[in-house]
């Protein structure tokens, strides 16, 4: 079995550890994390370092997952481990408690937690993160760096552009396009499109405000 590195060890990487765990196609080697001391744990796999770890012990690591929930600081660390170790690749972390159906297709570094839902020729991009019992349905089209959050729902041919959330239970009506960097509040009804970097929420789902790229929404 490979091994791989988990970035990141607070709350969220443990989500992606378990999916990592239950999965079984990789070995974690451990946790590389800015912030945590080098030593500290989580379920028994140890905090090695920062992201300057990998540099001496390439031949033992096969690639790795980005494990911080927000959006851009994800898609931030994605940036700088490309940067030092371009090519380094990015697995998936799919938990087997999820459903992949017929022709859909994963991004590198994307996480799909248990109860999840991706059905059939939908295409999810790079380094998102399904929540557990997220759902989108057939023929959709995420973008990269999106987050679902647990209870998301989509109908089917929906576009969400990158980088944005369907937070907590939100609800997307089939055919509908939601734009990049926008945020979609708990418990929406979306039934029209909505434009990007926009903050949106309600039933049905209005804008109420406009946000820019990169402004916390957790
Ligand atoms: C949309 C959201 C990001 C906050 O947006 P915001 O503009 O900063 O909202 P505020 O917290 O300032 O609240 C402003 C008003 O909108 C209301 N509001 C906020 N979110 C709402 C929602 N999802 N639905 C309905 N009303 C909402 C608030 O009650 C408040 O009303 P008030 O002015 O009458 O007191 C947030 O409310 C939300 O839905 N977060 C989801 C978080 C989530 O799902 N996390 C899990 C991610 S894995």
């Amino acid at each position: 079995m490979k091994n791989i590195v988990v970035f990141g060890a607070g709350g969220h990487a443990k989500a992606v550890i378990d999916a990592i765990e239950r999965e079984g196609r990789y070995r974690i080697f451990g946790l590389l994390d800015s912030y945590k001391a080098a030593g500290s744990e989580i379920y028994g796999y140890r905090v090695l370092g920062n992201e300057h770890y990998i540099a001496d012990h390439r031949e033992n690591i096969h690639g790795g997952i980005v494990a911080i929930g927000d959006n851009w600081t994800r898609a931030s660390i994605v940036a700088r481990i490309a940067y030092l170790y371009p090519g380094f690749p990015f697995v998936t972390a799919v938990h087997p408690g999820a459903w992949i159906a017929r022709g859909a297709e994963l991004g590198q570094g994307t996480v799909v937690m248990a109860g999840a839902i991706v059905n059939s020729d939908t295409v999810i991009g790079e380094h998102c993160v399904l929540y557990p019992k997220a759902s989108v349905d057939h023929d959709s089209r995420i973008g990269n760096y999106v987050t679902l959050a647990p209870g998301a729902t989509t109908g089917g041919n929906v576009t969400v552009g990158e980088y944005s959330v369907l937070s907590l239970g939100a609800n997307v009506i089939h055919s509908v396009s939601v734009g990049a960097h926008t945020v979609i509040g708990a418990g929406a009804t979306v039934l029209s499109d909505i434009g990007g970097y926009a903050v949106a929420y309600g039933t049905p789902a209005v804008i109420v405000r406009s946000r820019t790229a990169g402004e916390r929404y957790l």
